[in-house]
């Protein structure tokens, strides 16, 4: 079965296009005022990530190196949207878990998130110059650098969930270990990643830029969501529902980045754009076009909503950052 523009319609969660236009606006309370969630959020992860990226923090059997050290400070404090901890922290509100007790979970996925980052910027990856409106780590230092600086922001990702302040219960820590290992790995983003490079060669169908677009990035956001869903100790029917949900809103956020690599200005984005026709980049963007690719960001976002109808206000939180996945500017 397709759509009227060619896509598949299995893996793509389309709904008949009449449901399309701002399908949140039917859920979306009026309850949090979402910008300032993000907001201070944003500034509570800068603070604790300030804190835990220093030297005392990072020693083990030997002294950190001072440049390393600053390497991965360049790399993880220079802003940034910081969603996917939100993600951690809104999906353990649902259970009632406090923002205090996500907080290295969330960190571990920032973490990740941002060594992702680092090494996508690389001469051998996307060999970007800017990144969150500043040199690239690369750039800042040097490519061996940067190399490690990733090494070792993923190296600390995982010391965060082993943390018994992560959870007091061993067993949940080592879910969340799993949880981000798989995420991250050859399987999700990590994999990804090797097949947007191979799609650079061109040949990629529709399907093949969806799960392309599921593992590069799709996969770190729902390992996010199901994070949070495993400190709150969530039930199957709520871990399946929150796993549709993170991955929808996962292939949105892919969606919308590549839709705003087309739109949006090196400014508003702190990162050059035009950059994926430049490099013959696998995207549905460039496959199907603007239009038909920002039809689908509104069903796959309908979809991500959809998926929270098993959940009442608690869930306003995941349904706000959805709807912002698809209207964000930058
Ligand atoms: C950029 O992610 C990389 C993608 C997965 C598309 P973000 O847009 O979340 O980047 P920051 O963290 O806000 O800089
Ligand atoms: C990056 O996708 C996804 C990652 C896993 C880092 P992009 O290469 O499109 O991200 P940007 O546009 O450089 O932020
Ligand atoms: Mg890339
Ligand atoms: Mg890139
Ligand atoms: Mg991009």
């Amino acid at each position: 079965m397709h759509t009227p523009h060619g896509l598949p319609e299995q893996n793509l969660f389309c709904l008949p296009s009449s449901l399309v236009p701002t399908p949140w606006s039917r859920y979306a309370k009026p309850m949090i005022d979402f910008t300032s969630q993000r907001h201070e959020f944003a500034h509570t992860i800068q603070q604790a990530l300030d804190n835990t990226i220093s030297i005392k923090n990072l020693s083990g059997p030997g002294e950190a190196p001072e440049r390393l050290v600053a390497a991965m400070r360049h790399g993880a404090l220079n802003g940034g949207k910081r969603l996917r901890p939100l993600l951690v922290m809104q999906t353990a509100d649902i259970f009632g878990i406090p923002e205090k007790q996500t907080l290295n979970a969330a960190l571990a996925v920032e973490l990740v998130h941002c060594y992702s980052l680092v090494h996508d910027d690389l001469p051998a990856m996307d060999d970007d110059d800017l990144r969150r409106g500043q040199p690239t780590v690369h750039k800042a230092y040097d490519e061996a650098t940067a190399i490690l600086a990733g090494d070792t922001l993923l190296a600390h990702a995982f010391a965060l969930l082993a943390e018994e302040k992560c959870h007091p219960a061993p067993q949940i820590r080592a879910n969340l270990v799993l949880e981000l290992a798989r995420g991250a790995g050859a399987g999700g983003m990590a994999g990804g990643q090797a097949r947007d490079l191979e799609g650079e060669n061109g040949g990629f169908s529709i399907d093949e830029i969806s799960q392309m677009q599921d593992m590069k990035t799709g996969a770190l956001i729902c390992a996010a969501v199901r994070m949070g869903a495993l400190l709150g100790k969530a039930d199957k029917p709520q871990l399946d529902a929150l796993t549709i949900y993170g991955k929808a809103a996962g292939l949105a956020f892919q969606l919308a980045d590549d839709i705003l690599d087309l739109t949006a200005s090196a400014e508003q984005m702190g990162k050059a754009t035009r950059k994926d026709a430049a490099r013959s980049k696998p995207t549905l963007v460039s496959r199907i076009g603007l239009s038909a690719a920002e039809r689908h960001l509104g069903e796959t976002i309908h979809s991500a909503l959809t998926a929270l109808l098993v959940f009442g206000p608690e869930a306003d939180g995941l349904r706000a950052t959805a709807k912002y996945f698809a209207e964000r500017e930058s």
